[in-house]
């Protein structure tokens, strides 16, 4: 067993009698991308800033390659931080933005200038070099902030939030070359983000935090197909929720009874549950077929709607239970025979990439 790189030892953080991070714990590897999620005020900041050392945590430790870190100031952390209001020095220019905490440091001016053309090169800003920052666009900020943090190759990188102020083209952009980044130096970042897709696309793992705790931590895969309660399932994708009653369950596969009435056998669940207990199984939309298809479940169906969506066609149907769910087919044929507006039919899954969840 190799020692963790970072060690989030049991971090809490209090303020007066509320509680904002309870005992968080990770070990982070050498070089993971591991990203923060969860909604406003789940404590993900919070818990960066402990590692930053903006704010020492009530009681817990965090240690690198096995030094506490908490005795050592934030600036002697060694750690680069690109955080969404931590802003560039309007008045330096690129160059000297990028150069500053390698001056801070004392360095060589010969290794400086290096550097600065270095970064430059990996942001792909070489032409700006000599701007001012209230001469570039937001997405070129961010990336000049990128530069300053990595300039002194700092073994980990935190970033909160770093995009949430860019439109979706420019973010998509920044995302990109924060993994090729991140692929080309090897850098341990720590991401926070409250957007599922953007962790998905960037993380290693991901720590989906609900509350001041870490409700689950994987893969995106790990967290999608194998989501530990519904506020995971219902966090990370689309998903849908329709009512059911517990029947039995046998090595981790339970049997339902859904409000049509009809038995499903063979779906997930992590969880213990009594027989005829009210219970919510959990579809992702591109989980349903238009077609029956081997060990498939069939749900009874009123059609309300569909629409395109370029790659994919969207169905919304009602369910015998009342709820509305939505439906995007994706392996069977993209013409769904027989389904159009105003109809009854049924749409099938399967039930083994169902979860079960307690109502
Ligand atoms: N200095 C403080 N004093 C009192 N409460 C605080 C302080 N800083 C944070 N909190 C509270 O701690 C909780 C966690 O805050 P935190 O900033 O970590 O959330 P977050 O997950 O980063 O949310 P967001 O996505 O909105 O940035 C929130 O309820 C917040 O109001
Ligand atoms: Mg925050």
């Amino acid at each position: 067993m190799t020692r963790p790189f970072l060690s989030i030892r049991a971090v809490r953080k209090t303020f007066g009698a509320f509680v904002a991070v309870h005992d968080v714990t990770i070990d982070v590897p050498k070089g993971e991308f591991l990203t923060f999620l969860g909604p406003s005020g789940s404590g993900k900041s919070t818990t960066l800033y402990a590692i930053a050392g903006f704010q020492d945590p009530s009681s817990g430790d965090v240690l690198l390659e096995d030094k506490s870190l908490l005795s050592v100031p934030s600036h002697k952390r060694n750690i680069g931080m690109v955080f969404q209001r931590y802003t560039l020095f309007p008045h330096l220019s690129v160059a000297e933005n990028v150069a500053f905490p390698l001056r801070v440091r004392g360095r060589p001016d010969a290794e400086v200038k290096k550097k600065i053309a270095d970064m430059l090169a990996l942001v792909r800003l070489e032409n700006f070099a000599g701007r001012y920052p209230g001469a570039l666009s937001g997405g070129q900020q961010q990336r000049v902030a990128l530069a300053r943090a990595l300039a002194y190759d700092p073994p980990i990188l935190l970033m909160d939030e770093p995009l949430s102020a860019l439109d979706k083209k420019l973010r998509q952009e920044i995302q990109a070359e924060i993994r090729r980044i991140h692929r080309e130096t090897g850098v341990t970042i720590l991401y926070v983000t409250h957007d599922q897709e953007e962790a998905l696309h960037l993380s290693d793992r991901i720590a989906l935090f609900k509350e001041g705790r870490i409700e689950q931590i994987g893969t995106g895969e790990d967290l999608y197909l194998r989501p530990a309660s519904e506020f995971v399932a219902g966090f990370i994708g689309n998903s849908n929720f329709l009512p059911a009653e517990h029947l039995e369950t046998a090595n981790g596969a339970s049997t339902v009874r859904l409000a049509d009435g009809s038995v499903v056998s063979g779906v997930k669940t992590t969880q213990a549950f009594d027989r005829g207990q009210k219970a919510r199984l959990m579809v992702r939309p591109e989980a349903f077929r238009l077609t029956p298809g081997p060990a498939c479940a069939a749900l009874a169906v009123e059609i309300v709607d569909t629409a395109f969506f370029g790659d994919r066609k969207r169905i919304v149907v009602r369910t015998a239970g009342g709820g509305e769910i939505d439906v995007r087919p994706t392996s069977d044929a993209a013409e769904p025979a027989g389904i159009d507006a105003a109809s009854r039919g049924q749409v099938f899954f399967d039930p083994a990439s169902a979860f079960l969840f307690p109502a």
